[in-house]
């Protein structure tokens, strides 16, 4: 970017796009490993939002490369692109007063610290979708984890890429064996006394 991009002040703000919602917008950002139920309770949650009448999207790491981040592999560097892309649509998503959701593994705490970087203060809750290796390898829903072992899928998280946990995530959820409505409730629960949602 150069000094002649000049950034044009909306008269429509964020703030008055919430009023008129009813509602404040933030960032919930689950990770975890591949088949640790990212997807599964971040579209319950937003079941759940929808019908307290919020603006809501979500946003899934599969979806996505389809599109937007289709140019990108599984390597260091396009893993960290592709969290940075998401980070800034999240950004705009909220600046359009919408609850932006995502389920990406993004596996990296720097890249993820640096997300949440481009928010306020309480605007990112990141939400933590604890679920040991063994189990997700064992659902393997998609079939991939038998593939990556057997080497055919290089740089796979938990087998031959890492997954960094979150150290202080705002939200942890064990999806190994809590059942999904303890999981909903518990994020539920967040927004709630953090007073995200009424
Ligand atoms: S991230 O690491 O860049 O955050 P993202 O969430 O977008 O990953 O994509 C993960 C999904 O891509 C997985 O759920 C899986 O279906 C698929 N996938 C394909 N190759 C890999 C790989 N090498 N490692 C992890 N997931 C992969």
């Amino acid at each position: 970017m150069n000094e002649y991009v000049i950034w044009h002040k909306a008269t429509v703000t964020r703030e008055r796009r919430e009023k008129m919602n009813g509602h404040r917008s933030f960032v919930l950002w689950f990770t975890g490993l591949s088949g640790s139920g990212k997807s599964t309770l971040a579209h319950a949650v937003e079941e759940q939002l929808h019908q307290h009448g919020c603006r809501t999207f979500v946003f899934d790491g599969d979806n996505v490369r389809h599109g937007l981040c289709s140019d990108l592999g599984f390597g260091e560097e396009d893993r960290k692109e592709n969290i940075r892309r998401i980070g800034e649509m999240t950004k705009l998503f909220v600046e359009a007063g919408v609850i932006a959701m995502t389920a990406f593994i993004s596996p990296f705490r720097e890249e993820r610290r640096k997300v949440r970087e481009l928010f306020g203060e309480g605007e990112f809750v990141e939400v933590y979708c604890d679920c040991s290796l063994e189990t997700c390898e064992e659902r393997d829903v998609k079939g991939l984890y038998a593939k990556a072992r057997a080497g055919l899928i290089p740089n796979y998280t938990g087998i031959s890429s890492p997954y960094e946990a979150p150290e202080d995530p705002e939200i942890l959820v064990n999806t190994d064996d809590e059942p999904l409505e303890e999981s909903i409730e518990k994020v539920m629960n967040y927004l709630k006394e953090h007073r995200l949602v009424e």
